[in-house]
């Protein structure tokens, strides 16, 4: 594990995995590069021997007691091995850093690789968003868990200070002002989440 918070820099990089990992429904580059530069939300990426194998994103807002795992995914031949539990975890501590005592995900129906992560962490499933994942017709599952008596564990990702030097300044005056990810039909409350519930603010 080789993580650390990601940067506006990262967008190709983090776009490769993307199309390769969602290919019917990725996010735009637009999108994601806007997700990069809020100041609404943490990126990170997981490198090994220097290139971006790995990403994921959460957002809280400062004061709120919400957050979202926004997404999370690794290149197939970096699967399986313990990575995605370490980002995911690395997510939630940035949750609980800025405030948040719970935190929520939509997961699709299909994808029982990263719903039984999720209930490995303690994620509990909420309800179902009928046919939300278009055009491949896939229900999504709304999951919350409750970070109160979550303290964070010794963090392990480099900050952006710590990457300045190699990757300059960030640009991280953000125009996010979405996250409403309300597209299809709900018979759950909104979270407001949208983990893979397609593009990230519409
Ligand atoms: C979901 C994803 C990020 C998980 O990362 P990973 O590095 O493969 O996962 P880990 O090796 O850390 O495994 C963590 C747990 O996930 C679950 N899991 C992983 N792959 C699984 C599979 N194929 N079937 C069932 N459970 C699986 C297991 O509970 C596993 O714990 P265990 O190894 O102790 O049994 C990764 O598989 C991925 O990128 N998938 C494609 C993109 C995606 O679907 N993202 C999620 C969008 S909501």
């Amino acid at each position: 594990m080789n993580l650390r918070v990601a940067t506006p820099h990262d967008l190709d990089a983090i776009m490769a995995v993307e199309n390769r990992s969602f290919p019917t429904d990725a996010w735009s580059a637009e999108n994601m590069a806007a997700e990069l530069d809020s100041p609404h939300g943490r990126y990170l990426v997981d490198e090994e021997d220097g290139t971006v194998i790995g990403y994921g994103g959460v957002r809280a807002l400062q004061g709120s007691a919400d957050a979202d795992i926004q997404t999370i995914a690794f290149d197939a031949a970096h699967r399986g091995r313990g990575r995605g539990r370490a980002l995911l975890r690395a997510l939630l501590d940035e949750a609980v850093a800025h405030g948040a005592r719970e935190v929520f995900l939509e997961v699709r129906a299909d994808n029982p690789g990263a719903e039984g992560l999720y209930l490995s962490e303690g994620f509990e499933e909420i309800g179902r968003r009928p046919r939300y994942y278009q055009p491949d017709d896939v229900d999504a599952i709304v999951m919350r868990l409750d970070l109160r008596g979550r303290g964070t564990r010794d963090r392990q990702v480099a900050e952006p200070a710590d990457v300045a030097s190699v990757r300059g300044p960030s640009t991280s005056s953000g125009t996010q002002a979405g996250g409403s990810g309300t597209q299809g039909g709900s018979s759950v409350p909104s979270t407001s989440s949208v983990t893979r519930g397609g593009e990230p603010h519409e």
